[in-house]
């Protein structure tokens, strides 16, 4: 512990949007929501209505490919994608999903969805039948907005509630009539706005919805610690179908009418740093997977001029400190590390520009924010003790509720007064957080949240397993992979074949991310005596082991 809080990096010396973090912290709080509300018209329209209609709101890049659009040409394709949603009967907090690539009309769909009132779902694209049918069955989605390519995705027949299918390509293809019209639907602030699905250890993935009162969480966030002037370029690398893609991706940075930068196509680390130097991309927000990826390409970062860059933030996975000093070392800035989750809505500890940042720290509770590091019993343990980080509620971020399953939302407050986040962590004597695990069996890979039950529900489908356990294998790059232990069925041999096909099934049911990177044939799993559950701890402990054997020789 004290070798992390002895090394720290100042701030680099500049006017941050917070300059004083102890004086905001002691006396913010947060805004009073007393009248409707709409969090799509302060994304777009706002800006519009206030004479910003001709800035310029995203710069979309995929290969070759360019495209811009100002504030006013976005509110028009949101009014757009309204008028054609209303005319398809979608009503008042329906769910509508959006299950399309990283281009401007996945963006222009969600803001569409949520201005007239309706609550998004929008879908990662890389996800599988399984996956599409399993989220739109949850909360009976009655529409989908996809394009002819991932409709293919879509097991139409086993959705009964999914009314309609609406094609990007033919939306565009109808032009905008500039009826008047305003499509604007104005809300309460605990009306839903927002549904991403995530995983747990347990169950299939569980429908986290977000209220339109999240507003203020998102804009300050936005405004404090994504820095956001009127003059940046931001970039947030996440898809929208995640939470960050979606809070950090449109919300937080349109809300500071931020010109943002979409990126379509895979990772490839010379795209990346092309489309930086090219944009010059100001803000930068990311994963440390990527950070690492980018780290292990070496100097070809060189080629490109990336002095643009004056912030970096990353989420989603524990930041390690070799990727800060990376960065600090080649770009000259810092990367701030960032915690939350989908259940938070937006940060809660969070490392500021203008403060010093302790690497391997995710940083220090957001204003408004009050953490507290719990043991069993649900105290507060003394400073430097691990135990769990939980957060005081309310906050205005905080999920509004869990799709149909009571039993879980109240899972999460099991301590009056508190939410539970399910990660274990530390704070020092100058309120820095340090993230030490998860206090579950659920897996993260490239900042990824996988469900094991959902990877072994599938592993069982294949007809050559009888048994499967499923569990995050440390990894390097990636944080964790995931490992899978199987029993085969009497009749089968194992093979490098077999093996293959099986991680080919989990990959083209489920999602390519979740499919095990790693399987391991036993003749039996551990289990419990009394309850014969698979013991997925007792698995993990065995290949950490083994991982520590092999690096000690
Ligand atoms: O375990 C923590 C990890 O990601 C979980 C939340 O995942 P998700 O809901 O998918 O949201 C990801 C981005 C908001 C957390 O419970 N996590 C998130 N940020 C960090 C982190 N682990 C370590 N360091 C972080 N900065």
């Amino acid at each position: 512990m004290t070798s992390n809080t002895e090394r720290m990096i100042e701030p680099l010396a500049g006017t941050y949007n917070l300059s004083d973090y102890e004086e905001v912290r002691n006396n913010f709080t947060w805004d009073n929501i007393d009248s409707k509300l709409n969090i799509a018209y302060e994304t777009i329209d706002r800006h519009v209505d206030d004479g910003y209609g001709k800035k310029t709101a995203l710069h979309y890049v995929n290969g070759d490919e360019r495209i811009s659009y100002t504030f006013q040409e976005v509110k028009e394709k949101t009014d757009h994608y309204a008028r054609i949603l209303k005319r398809n009967g979608v009503k008042k907090s329906d769910r509508v999903f959006v299950f399309l690539p990283k281009t401007p009309e996945c963006y222009i769909a969600i803001l569409a969805v949520i201005k007239i009132g309706a609550i998004a779902g929008p879908l990662f694209e890389a996800f599988m039948e399984d996956a599409v049918r399993d989220r739109i069955n949850d909360c009976e989605g009655t529409l989908l907005i996809t394009d002819k390519d991932m409709a293919k995705r879509v097991p139409r027949g086993d959705i009964p509630s999914l009314k309609t299918i609406l094609y990007a390509e033919d939306i565009e293809a109808e032009p905008y009539l500039n009826t008047g019209e305003d499509y604007v639907e104005w809300m309460d602030k605990e009306d839903g706005m927002l549904i991403h699905y995530t995983s747990g250890s347990t169950g299939k993935p569980k429908g986290v919805l977000l209220a339109h009162k999240v507003l203020p969480h998102q804009y300050h966030s936005g405004k404090w610690v994504l820095d956001i002037k009127d003059d940046d370029i931001y970039w947030c690398t996440s898809h929208p179908g995640w939470v960050t893609g979606s809070v950090y991706g449109i919300f937080a940075p349109w809300l500071n009418r931020a010109t943002i930068v979409i990126q379509g196509g895979r990772f490839k680390a010379e795209e990346w740093y092309k489309l930086i130097a090219e944009l010059k991309v100001t803000i930068w927000y990311s994963a440390p997977t990527a950070f690492r990826m980018l780290l292990s390409q070496g100097d070809i970062l060189k080629n490109y001029d990336l002095s643009s860059l004056r912030h970096i933030l990353s989420v989603g996975e524990p930041l390690n400190p070799e990727v800060i000093y990376w960065a600090w070392q080649e770009l000259g800035v810092r990367i701030h590390d960032t915690w939350w989750m989908t259940e938070t809505g937006a940060h809660l500890v969070v490392n500021l520009p203008g403060e010093k940042i302790k690497p391997g720290s995710m940083g220090r509770p957001f204003p408004g924010i009050e953490i507290g590091i719990l043991d069993e019993a649900g105290k507060i343990v003394p400073r430097g003790e691990t135990g769990q980080l939980a957060v005081k509620t309310p906050w205005p971020g905080m999920m509004k509720d869990i799709w149909g399953n009571k039993d879980k939302f109240n899972s999460y407050f099991k301590y009056e007064g508190w939410y539970i986040s399910g990660d274990l962590a530390y704070q020092d004597a100058e309120d820095f957080i340090f993230f030490q695990s998860r206090d579950d069996d659920m897996i993260n890979s490239a900042g990824e949240r996988i469900g094991p039950f959902e990877v072994e529900s599938k592993l069982i489908e294949h007809e050559a397993i009888q048994e499967a356990g499923v569990i995050g294998k440390p990894d390097k790059l990636r944080g964790e992979i995931v490992k899978a232990f199987i029993v085969l069925r009497n009749g089968y041999k194992e093979s490098p074949k077999l093996l293959e096909e099986i991680r080919v099934f989990v990959r083209n049911n489920l999602a390519a991310h979740a499919a095990p990177k790693e399987i391991e044939v036993m003749q039996e799993l551990p289990k419990t005596t009394i309850s014969g559950k698979i013991l997925r701890r007792e698995l993990k402990k065995t290949e950490i082991e083994k991982i520590n054997a092999v690096n000690s020789i």
